[in-house]
């Protein structure tokens, strides 16, 4: 019996340990990511979106974003929604774990006559209420986020019609590997610096969720270290 307890007392301190840990983990990814919202501006502004995002921006617009509400999730300053309010989406809704990238994209949507179309908010895409969009977008977030269950689940479930990501290639055993090398080496000098992590996670395993969830893949394509993925939710 003692030892029934003790096994059961272990597996809730094991779990809140756990649970703690990612807490934490979340909480760093905010903060880390606030001293890059400079950056990140500063580059927007001066080459616009980087070679990836617009491979992914070209495809959706193929496929049809004309009139459609986009969610970008891990939005960063809004890149990729002001870019996608250019082509014609109808509004966006941006989420990002970090407070300097919304205060950042939200004042970059007034500096860009956007403010009526595009909203920004201070959430965590895995656990927040998000809108129901017809274009779901998260633009090299999945990556930096541990619990990618929990983020896939809630974010595809927001997804009326596309359902797209750019992640870092590992989607054959040679990315893989490398991916895999070079992440370690970053997350090495993370621990030091005490900065968020970057996360390789199971290509498969989300195709599985993807596809068990009613979506096909129409689009798969790669820029350098980055593979761009687009889904449909299947009528
Ligand atoms: C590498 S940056 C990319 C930003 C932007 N998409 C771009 O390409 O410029 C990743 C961003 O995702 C955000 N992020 C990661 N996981 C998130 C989550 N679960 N919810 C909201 N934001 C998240 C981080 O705070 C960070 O700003």
């Amino acid at each position: 019996m003692d030892g029934g307890k003790s096994y059961c007392k272990n597996r809730v301190a094991w779990y809140g340990a756990n649970f703690l840990v990612k807490e934490k983990e979340i909480e760093r990814i905010g903060n880390s990511f606030d001293d890059d919202a400079c950056s990140f501006c500063d580059d927007f502004k001066k080459s616009g979106l980087v070679k990836s995002s617009k491979i992914l921006l070209d495809e959706l617009t193929a496929l049809g974003i004309r009139g459609k509400k986009l969610l970008d999730l891990g939005c960063g300053v809004g890149s990729f929604s002001f870019k996608a309010l250019e082509r014609g989406v109808s509004s966006t809704t941006g989420f990002d774990l970090s407070p300097v990238m919304i205060g950042t994209a939200s004042r970059l949507s007034e500096e860009r006559g956007m403010k009526e179309r595009a909203s920004f908010r201070r959430d965590d895409a895995a656990k927040a209420a998000l809108p129901e969009s017809e274009i779901v977008v998260l633009d090299k977030s999945m990556c930096c986020y541990p619990n990618i269950d929990e983020l896939l689940s809630n974010s595809s479930n927001a997804s009326r019609e596309y359902y797209s990501f750019i992640l870092p290639r590992s989607d054959t055993k040679i990315s893989s590997l490398i991916a895999k090398f070079i992440v370690s080496i970053g997350n090495l000098i993370s621990r030091i610096t005490s900065e968020s992590r970057t996360y390789i996670h199971n290509l498969g395993k989300i195709d599985n969720v993807l596809t068990s969830s009613n979506f096909e893949r129409v689009f798969r394509g790669t820029s350098g270290m980055w593979l761009i993925l687009i889904y449909r939710r299947i009528p």
